[in-house]
């Protein structure tokens, strides 16, 4: 028996390698490194969906565009309901109206939906009109002028387009494997990625980076780190950020957004130093609270600090994850449907064995 999966290996994929000993991410043949710096985010997923469907970027960035048109058209029929909720929550519900019998191909509808739908709740719970999606734009370029109602500095919109490239996939990450399992019943893209969505929310995936800004708020200055890391760690709490299911070695993502982040701030921000000798405490004291159990920086420590800087609330940090990581949950649909099998595993029964039912109630 083996609970949580661990090495366990349920498909083969064209999509993407985590390496967890070398600390290594390939997605469709190139390292995370290459494609954050020299590709956009319409490129990867034109890369993540070829043979799936017919996209060149150009073809690909056209049609979401038209997506997001047709996604703006279907925000107000839950926007009342969606104001009252969490933005995940929101993103979800959203994700939840949107019909199987929808004419929009629905890779590109759900693909540009997150992003219309995230712009349009976070405007619409500060009482702010909604902006019309431009489709000539790119996908990270358009959600940020929905979300401020201009355009913002060349280099927000170059952040978070890295952003979003660095997390467009992860192997069979808990979120992917959600998806997949849907997708094998045959139950279509829009529920599968609502499933996937689903699993991102909780906090040992995708909802990690907002607890990692309050962690740095609590922790408030530099006399207080050790002090601070010590006794979470001594009262058994996980510190958000650090350790990984598959990398033994520090999350290369990490590393990618980190230098993104260093790139928007200036050299003397305190924000960042700060992070950094947090993350410096964290890591001294995490050899010495799981001798056997190597831990390090995960994606989420970077993000954080790269979604504050574009200037992003804590509260989207997990819907804008979701902005990004469609793309992959949608690829491995492709694939699933393609060339996977009914996903259905075991359980082994170790309850009660009642004859009748009077027997049960003696
Ligand atoms: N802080 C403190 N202790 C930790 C941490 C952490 N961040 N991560 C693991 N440990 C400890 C566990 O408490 C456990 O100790 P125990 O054996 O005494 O119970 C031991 O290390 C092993 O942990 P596992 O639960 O076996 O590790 P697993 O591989 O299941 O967990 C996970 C991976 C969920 C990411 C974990 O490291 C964690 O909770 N991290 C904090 C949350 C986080 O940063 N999530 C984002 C992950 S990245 C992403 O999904 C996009």
């Amino acid at each position: 028996m083996n609970i949580g999966l661990d090495n366990i290996v349920v498909a083969q994929t064209i999509l993407s390698e985590v390496d967890g000993e070398k600390g290594r991410l390939i997605i469709r043949g190139f390292s995370v490194e290459t494609l954050a710096e020299t590709f956009t985010f319409e490129e990867v997923t034109a890369r993540l969906w070829e043979g799936f469907t017919q996209d060149t970027t150009e073809s690909l960035t056209l049609e979401l565009g038209k997506a997001r048109l047709r996604a703006f058209e279907i925000l107000p029929s839950f926007l009342d309901i969606a104001n009252k909720l969490t933005f995940i929550e929101g993103l979800r519900l959203g994700l939840a109206s949107l019909s199987d019998k929808e004419e929009v191909p629905h890779h590109y509808l759900l693909t540009g939906a997150i992003a219309v739908f995230l712009a349009g709740l976070i405007r619409s719970k500060k009482g702010l009109p909604l902006i019309k999606p431009d489709p000539s734009l790119r996908q990270a370029e358009d959600f940020l002028r929905m979300l401020h109602g201009k355009r913002v500095d060349k280099s927000l919109e170059q952040a978070l387009d890295k952003y979003l490239i660095t997390i467009s996939d992860h192997g069979m990450n808990a979120s992917t494997f959600t998806a997949r399992s849907i997708a094998s019943t045959k139950a279509g893209l829009i529920s599968a990625v609502i499933g996937g969505i689903s699993a991102l929310k909780g906090p040992l995936h995708g909802g990690a980076p907002g607890p990692v800004l309050d962690m740095l708020d609590e922790i408030k200055g530099d006399k207080n780190i050790e002090n601070w890391v010590k006794t979470e760690l001594a009262q058994g709490k996980r510190l958000m950020g650090f350790g990984h299911r598959i990398y033994k070695v520090r999350d290369p993502r990490a590393d990618v957004l980190k230098q993104v982040v260093s790139s928007l701030r200036s050299s003397g921000n305190e924000r960042l130093i700060f992070a950094e000798k947090v993350e410096t405490a964290i890591l001294r004291e995490l050899v010495k609270h799981k001798p056997d159990r190597p831990l390090h920086t995960n994606v989420e420590f970077y993000t954080a600090l790269l979604l504050e800087a574009i200037g992003l609330e804590r509260d989207v940090f997990t819907p804008v994850f979701a902005m990004g990581r469609v793309v992959g949950w949608i690829a491995h649909v492709f694939e699933q449907e393609k060339t996977g099998r009914l996903i259905r595993p075991q359980s082994e029964y170790i309850g009660k064995k009642v004859c009748d039912r009077q027997t049960a109630f003696q």
